[in-house]
């Protein structure tokens, strides 16, 4: 058995926002939910408990919405790491499994490495697993300091380190595995005699030593995905590595990507081999994309977008919560939101999906079916239905469904007055 203590409790002063620091978003998903994510799809937790503290109602509201299995308990005032964990203690008094600690701010662990960090610690019957990473310039880690046979010895501070601790790369990624029954005793020992007057968790590796558990150290192959989250340049930047692990996981898969720099593509969305991105598309949410589509330049896919094969959304085209069947177009400066549209569509240039009422706040849909062509300057006023083969003609106001094969025309006759510009 085992379950997750996610320590989400810390301030974020430098994020200078009114938003909690765990519930910044990158891609429409807040921070916390990655490592909650990542934890739930490895299979292996039957829960999640999250200490939260600094604007705790917030982050309380947001767990009890989003996951079933996970709650949060308070930390207050908050007096370091050690004491955050202990926080915890009294939901765990009979618990005998283990318990993963990760932090809430570090949205880059993935689920492969918390499952081979878990089964390292289970293979090698480790009491208590810390994750190390090795950096050029270990600043600001907490050091991984070892005895002379390798085995572990401690955790030092950085601010509480000698030069010669100062001096040593394996740094405390900050994730941990342990058998809580046999490490919870510790968290009664911890004190906060050190440089920041905090009750370190780091602090259980040398108590773990003393009472001559095994503990162990389980170094990290990719150190991006222990990047945490302390401002705003830092989430940018965990943006971009997110991004650069989508498109060179979908380039790998053979989709066509023609500017990797200025493409922003969700880890949610899927894409077939043959679709070819074009340069400063922004996809977002859960899409599903099939093959030989051509997307951009300049496209806005906003989430639940299920496109077809051989479909073509073109610059200045925002598509949301939509659907379209393989071999339709939408090629230029379009809004399709809420809709279904068929195979063989042509959406004509500047066609809209009406699909907000701004006075009863109410969204409907646009449904389009197979074969119908949307002349350009279109609204669709939701909820409407253009049946199998109807035309549109251009700038036409549709407010209500056109029968299959019909033509529809709302415009104005065209007038032409000879001479009147002399006259
Ligand atoms: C911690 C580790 C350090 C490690 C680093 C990895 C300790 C003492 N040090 O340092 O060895 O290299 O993480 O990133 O653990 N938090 C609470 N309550 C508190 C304090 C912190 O919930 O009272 C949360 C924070 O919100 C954050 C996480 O714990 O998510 C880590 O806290 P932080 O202050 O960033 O620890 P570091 O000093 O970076
Ligand atoms: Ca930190």
């Amino acid at each position: 058995m085992l379950k997750s203590i996610i320590l989400a409790a810390g301030k974020g002063t430098r994020m200078k926002s009114e938003t909690p620091k765990v519930l910044h978003e990158i891609f429409n998903k807040t921070l916390l939910s990655y490592v909650i994510d990542s934890v739930n799809n490895t299979g292996l937790a039957d829960e999640n408990i999250v200490i939260i503290g600094h604007q705790a109602e917030k982050v309380e509201e947001y767990v009890k919405k989003n996951y079933s299995n996970s709650k949060t308990v308070v930390q207050s005032p908050q007096l370091g790491t050690g004491h955050a964990v202990s926080m915890a203690l009294p939901l765990l008094e009979n618990y005998d499994g283990e318990i993963i600690i990760l932090c809430g701010d570090t949205p880059l662990i993935t689920s492969e490495t918390i499952k081979e960090f878990v089964e390292f610690h289970r293979l090698e019957k480790s009491d208590l697993t810390v994750m190390s990473a090795i950096f050029d310039n270990p600043a600001n880690y907490g050091r991984i300091i070892r005895n002379q046979d390798g085995s572990l010895n401690s955790i030092v501070e950085e601010k509480d380190a000698t030069l010669e601790q100062k001096a040593v790369h394996e740094v405390n990624a900050g994730i941990y595995c342990l058998n809580w029954s046999k490490i919870k005793p510790a968290f009664k020992d911890l004190k906060s005699n050190n440089a920041q007057g905090e009750y370190y968790l780091t602090d259980i590796i040398k108590w773990a030593a003393g009472a001559k558990l095994k503990a162990l150290a389980f170094t990290l192959k990719n150190n991006e995905e222990i990047f945490g989250i302390n401002s705003k340049e830092n989430l940018a930047k965990a943006s971009r590595y997110l991004n650069n692990r989508t498109l060179s996981k979908l380039m790998a898969q053979g989709v066509t990507i023609v500017d990797p720099i200025s493409t922003w593509i969700s880890p949610e969305t899927e894409i077939e081999p043959d679709t070819i991105i074009y340069p400063s598309c922004y996809i977002e949410g859960k899409n599903k994309i099939g093959k030989n589509c051509k997307i951009g330049p300049f496209a806005h896919l906003r989430g639940d977008v299920v496109l077809e094969d051989n479909v073509k959304i073109g610059n200045f085209v925002e598509v949301k919560k939509t659907t379209v069947k393989s071999n339709t177009n939408a090629c230029h400066l379009t809004y399709l939101g809420d809709s279904e549209i068929g195979s063989n569509v042509n959406i004509g240039a500047g066609t809209i999906t009406a699909n907000y009422n701004p006075l009863t706040k109410v969204k409907s849909k646009t449904i389009i079916k197979d074969n119908a062509k949307i002349g350009s300057n279109s609204v669709l006023v939701a909820p409407v239905t253009i049946e199998e083969g109807a035309n549109v003609g251009a700038v036409g106001v549709i407010t209500k469904s056109i029968p299959a094969w019909a033509l529809a025309i709302t415009r104005a006759p065209l007038k032409i007055i000879e001479g009147w510009v002399k006259r």
